[in-house]
C-alpha cells in the first residue's frame, strides 16, 4: 500500500496535523508514511476520488478529534469509508466534547489517545500505537534520552521482596510527610467513606487512616490480584475492603460502582492516590471519572513524583544527576515528570480548591536510620529497574552502560549520601482538591 496512514481531520485543525506527519515521517527511526489532503491531494484533481483512492491505499486510519472535526461531515464519510474497509482507526483526542454524527456510532468503542493537554507530547505515544497496530516490531524512537512519556506499567510483582520492603520503607519514611495533610482534611467530618486507588496491600493507607474514629469504610482497589489477597487476610475483621480492579481498564467505573453496591456507598468522602499516577498511561481520564463518585465537598488527595524537584549537592562527576536521568529512561520507573501534571488534571476535572501541600523531602535533619530509608526508597529501585532494563534488552547499548555504569558507583552514592555535608531533596509532592457543590454556579478558580 502507497500509506501507512490516512489522516482524517477537519481544515481548520491543518497546524497540529502538518505537525504531526512530519513527526510520524521523519522524527522516528522506521518512518510511517502519512496521506491528508491538504498536502498530497494536487490542485485540479477529482477531490472525492482523490480521498477514495488514498483511503484504499492506507492501511490505517488516524481521526484528529477537535471539536471542528466533531462537527464535519467530510470527517464522517472518511469514517464511514474506513469502517467499510475494515482500516484500523486510531482517534486522537484532543477535544473532549459529545460526539456527533456518524462519529456516534463507529467511535464509541474504539482506541483513543487522549492528548487534550498537550497534543504534541502524545505523538510518541501514538507513533507507538500504530506500529503496534501494523505490526512494526522494530519502532524505535530516534531520542531515547528520557522516558517522557507515559505507559501503562503494571511493574509490581508479589515476589519482589526488595520492592515490597521499599513500599515498607517509603510508607514509614513519609508518615510526617503526609499525616498532617490527612489531619487537615479529614479534621471535622465523621463517617467517611474512603477509597484508595493502588491500594498494593493496603498497609499505606490502613497505617494512614484505618485507627481514626471518623474514618467508616475504607475500600482499597489494585491491579495486582495477590496484593489484594494480601490485604484481604492481613486486614480481616477491619474497616478496610481490597478488591482486584484495573482502573485503566474500559469499564472500571461499572465495576466500581458494584463493588460500592456491595458495601451500600453511593459516593465517596475521600479519594486517596498514592505513587500511582506516575504509572498510568492515562491519568487524566482516572482523576475525570472518579470525581464524579465523589460528594460534594469531598476531598482528593494525590501523592505522587516529579524528579524534576530532586536536589542533590554535592554531586562529584555529577553521579546523582546521571542516576536520575537513568531512571527517567526506565519504563518500570514509572513517568517521572508526573508531579508538575497534576494540577492541570485536577483543574480539567473541574476540582476547587487545587492545592499543592508538600514539595519534596529532604535530607536535612534526619537520623542515619531516616537518610538510609531516604536512599533506599529512592536509589534501590533505580538500580533494579535498570538491571530489568539490562536484562530485557541486553543487546541495547544504553541498557548495558546504563546498568554497568549504575552499579560500578552504588556503592560511592550511598557513602556520598550519608556525608554529614551532603543535601538531598527527593520530588514527591501532595495535591489536594476539593469537589464544589453541584449546586454552586461558580466555576472553580
Ligand atoms: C508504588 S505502588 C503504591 C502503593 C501505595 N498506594 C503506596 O503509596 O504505598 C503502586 C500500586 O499501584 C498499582 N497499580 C498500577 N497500575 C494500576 C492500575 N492500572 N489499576 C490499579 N492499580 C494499579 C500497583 O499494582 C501497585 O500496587
Amino acid at each position: 500500500m502507497k500509506y501507512d496512514v490516512f489522516i482524517s481531520y477537519s481544515s481548520s485543525d491543518l497546524g497540529i496535523v502538518s505537525k504531526m506527519a512530519s513527526y510520524l515521517e521523519d522524527t522516528v527511526e522506521v518512518g510511517l508514511k502519512c496521506f491528508y489532503a491538504q498536502r498530497d491531494i494536487p490542485t485540479g484533481v477529482n477531490y472525492p476520488r482523490a480521498i477514495v483512492d488514498a483511503l484504499d491505499n492506507s492501511k490505517m486510519m488516524i481521526l484528529v478529534f477537535t471539536e471542528e472535526s466533531n462537527k464535519s461531515e467530510h470527517v464522517d464519510r472518511e469514517l464511514e469509508l474506513a469502517c467499510e474497509g475494515k482500516k484500523p482507526v486510531i482517534a486522537f483526542k484532543m477535544s473532549d466534547v459529545r460526539l456527533e454524527g456518524a462519529k456516534r456510532y463507529y467511535l464509541k468503542n474504539l482506541n483513543w489517545i487522549e492528548a487534550y493537554v498537550d497534543a504534541e507530547s502524545m505523538f510518541k505515544k501514538l507513533y507507538l500505537d500504530i506500529c503496534r497496530v501494523l505490526g512494526i516490531n522494530n519502532a524505535k524512537i530516534v531520542s531515547t534520552s528520557s522516558n517522557n512519556i507515559r505507559y501503562k506499567n503494571n511493574y509490581f510483582k508479589i515476589e519482589d521482596d526488595n520492592e515490597l520492603e521499599r513500599l515498607k520503607i517509603q510508607m514509614e519514611l513519609l508518615e510526617d510527610f503526609d499525616n498532617d495533610i490527612y489531619d487537615k482534611l479529614l479534621e471535622g467530618r465523621n463517617e467517611i467513606r474512603v477509597l484508595d486507588i493502588g491500594t498494593n496491600c493496603g498497609e499505606t493507607i490502613m497505617n494512614r487512616l484505618g485507627a481514626r474514629d471518623n474514618v467508616d469504610i475504607i475500600i482499597g482497589v489494585d491491579i495486582n490480584e495477590e496484593a489484594i489477597m494480601a490485604a484481604n487476610s492481613s486486614f480481616k475483621g477491619s474497616k478496610g475492603f481490597f478488591y482486584k480492579l484495573d482502573i485503566e481498564s474500559r469499564n472500571f467505573i461499572t465495576e466500581l460502582k458494584s463493588i460500592m453496591k456491595i458495601h451500600k456507598i453511593e459516593k465517596f468522602d475521600f479519594i486517596n492516590i498514592s505513587m500511582l499516577l506516575l504509572h498510568l498511561e492515562n491519568p487524566q481520564r482516572i482523576i475525570r471519572e472518579v470525581q464524579k463518585i465523589l460528594v460534594d465537598g469531598g476531598s482528593i488527595f494525590i501523592r505522587d513524583i516529579d524528579d524534576g524537584l530532586n536536589m542533590a549537592y554535592p554531586d562529584y562527576n555529577n553521579s546523582f544527576k546521571k542516576t536520575i536521568e537513568i531512571c527517567s529512561r526506565n519504563i518500570e520507573s514509572g513517568y517521572r515528570n508526573s508531579g508538575r501534571e497534576i494540577p492541570t488534571m485536577l483543574a480539567n476535572a473541574e476540582m476547587c480548591d487545587i492545592k499543592l501541600e508538600k514539595m519534596g523531602i529532604n535530607s536535612l535533619g534526619m537520623s542515619y536510620e531516616e537518610k538510609d530509608a531516604l536512599f533506599n526508597t529512592y536509589f534501590s529501585f533505580i538500580l533494579s529497574d535498570t538491571r530489568n532494563r539490562y536484562e530485557k534488552d541486553p543487546n541495547k547499548r544504553e541498557n548495558k552502560e546504563d546498568y554497568e555504569w549504575l552499579e560500578s558507583v552504588y556503592e560511592k552514592l550511598e557513602e556520598d549520601f550519608h556525608a554529614h555535608n551532603f543535601f538531598f531533596n527527593l520530588g514527591f509532592v501532595i495535591f489536594t482538591a476539593t469537589k464544589k457543590s453541584s449546586k454552586t454556579s461558580l466555576k472553580c478558580r
